[in-house]
């Protein structure tokens, strides 16, 4: 982090939180907190004049723009900052789509400094323990839609946490019969998948080197193609063992999740650290996407949930507005996946991934963004833990 940048900033206009963010501070050992006053818009600018503090604590109005500050800062900010707001909405589905659309903890006001140094340890704590736990995070990318480029995400994010990131990385197609990722990877569809589906009891310590296929160093991917007139039975639990057996030797593990049936969503949602859902501006594609909003928010309370618009051109007849789309789910996508049939050519072409066929093209680059949002950015500063600080050891 460049000298001078401040660690903490906090943004209210309201004097009396203003005081007690200030006696939150002042007992923390944060150094160069600061308290001023100001609201998300505030806190936006600075973030646009290059600030990049740890942590941003926003107080916000509750309605509709609350949720768009939140994930505008979110997106500014690319995930590297533990955002916390303070409000005085006391309503559940507020306080979840604020966590939706980025916010890492959400305080009523006037929030005491007891209870914003708590909200802020446990937030660092997370994040710290995380890290140093090395505790596999699970991302599952759901499109909406048919073809929308679901697959391609989770190939691009797997890939680029591999090879760019140079995390281990388990790749899943659960989509047994009909899945395309060993084929757009050009590799060999195995049979070790289905049966860890149907006898877990037989998932060991070798079973990641035995059913998946390697790419690169980092990256096993699992996928079959199965036959289409077989009637396949996975169990729920038989899922969590595999991404238990996955997490013992990955730091990620990406899952492309079909949406038809014969998976039961709720419960594989529920392994999930982050789920991507990729939606589309049309009449179906927001009625899924606000579906699977639901299923997601019900099934997997804690996992990050982020919205991606994707760009395939529909029809006039069934486009719907971006600012429909949005109203409609509540939330500004994370991002638009730019719609790049050059990329995709290529990456087909040498079955490969987009950002490694396509390196500079806009779709990888979207992609990379995706990551710095699930992973923070590259080659940060090692960070130290609030813990550290509040133990004065900074
Ligand atoms: N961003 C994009 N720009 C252009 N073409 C794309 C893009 N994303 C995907 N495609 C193309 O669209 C087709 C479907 O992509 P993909 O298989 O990734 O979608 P999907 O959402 O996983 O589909 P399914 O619902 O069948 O699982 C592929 O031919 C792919 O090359
Ligand atoms: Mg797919």
């Amino acid at each position: 982090m460049v000298g001078g940048q401040a660690r903490l900033l906090a943004f209210t206009s309201d004097e009396a939180q203003a005081a007690l963010l200030r006696q939150a501070l002042a007992g923390s050992g944060i150094p160069r907190a600061e308290v001023r006053p100001g609201n998300a818009e505030a806190a936006l600018q600075e973030i646009g004049a290059g600030q990049r503090p740890d942590f941003l604590i926003v107080d916000i109005e509750a309605g509709e723009t609350a949720l768009f500050d939140i994930s505008a800062l979110a997106t500014a900010t690319e995930g590297r900052t533990v955002i916390l707001a303070l409000g005085q909405a006391n309503d559940i589905a507020f306080y979840r789509n604020l966590r939706a659309a980025g916010a890492g903890e959400y305080l009523l006001k006037p929030a005491s400094a007891e209870q914003i140094l708590a909200a802020l340890a446990e937030r660092a704590g997370t994040r710290e323990g995380q890290a140093s736990r090395g505790e596999a995070r699970t991302v599952a990318v759901i499109g909406a839609r048919g073809g929308l480029g679901a697959s391609g995400i989770a190939i691009g994010i797997a890939w680029i946490l591999a090879e760019e990131r140079g995390q281990k990385t388990a790749l899943v197609d659960l989509d047994l019969q009909f899945g395309t990722i060993p084929l757009a990877l050009d590799i060999a569809p195995g049979r070790g998948l289905r049966e860890a589906l149907e006898q877990p009891d037989r998932i060991d310590s070798l079973f990641i080197e035995r059913a998946s296929e390697k790419v690169g160093a980092n990256l096993f991917v699992l996928g079959s193609e199965e036959p289409i007139e077989d009637r396949l039975t996975l169990s729920e639990a038989a899922v969590a063992t595999l991404l238990g057996a996955l997490r013992e030797k990955c730091q990620w593990i990406v899952l492309d999740l079909p949406r038809g049936p014969g998976l039961q969503h709720a419960r594989i949602l529920a392994e999930a650290s982050h789920v991507v859902v990729l939606a589309e501006p049309t009449l179906a594609g927001i009625r899924d996407a606000m579906r699977l909003q639901a299923l997601v928010r019900e099934s997997a309370p804690g996992a990050e949930l982020l919205l991606l618009a994707a760009a395939r051109p529909t029809t006039k007849s069934q486009n719907i507005s971006m600012a429909d789309f949005e109203r409609s789910l509540g939330q500004p996508p994370f991002l638009t996946l730019p719609w790049d049939i050059d990329a995709e050519t290529r990456a087909a072409a040498a079955g490969k991934p987009v950002p490694e066929a396509a390196r500079e093209s806009r779709l990888a680059q979207a992609m990379r963004r995706l990551v710095t949002r699930l992973a923070g950015a590259p080659k940060v500063a090692s960070r130290r833990s609030l813990f550290g600080w509040l133990a004065g050891k900074s």
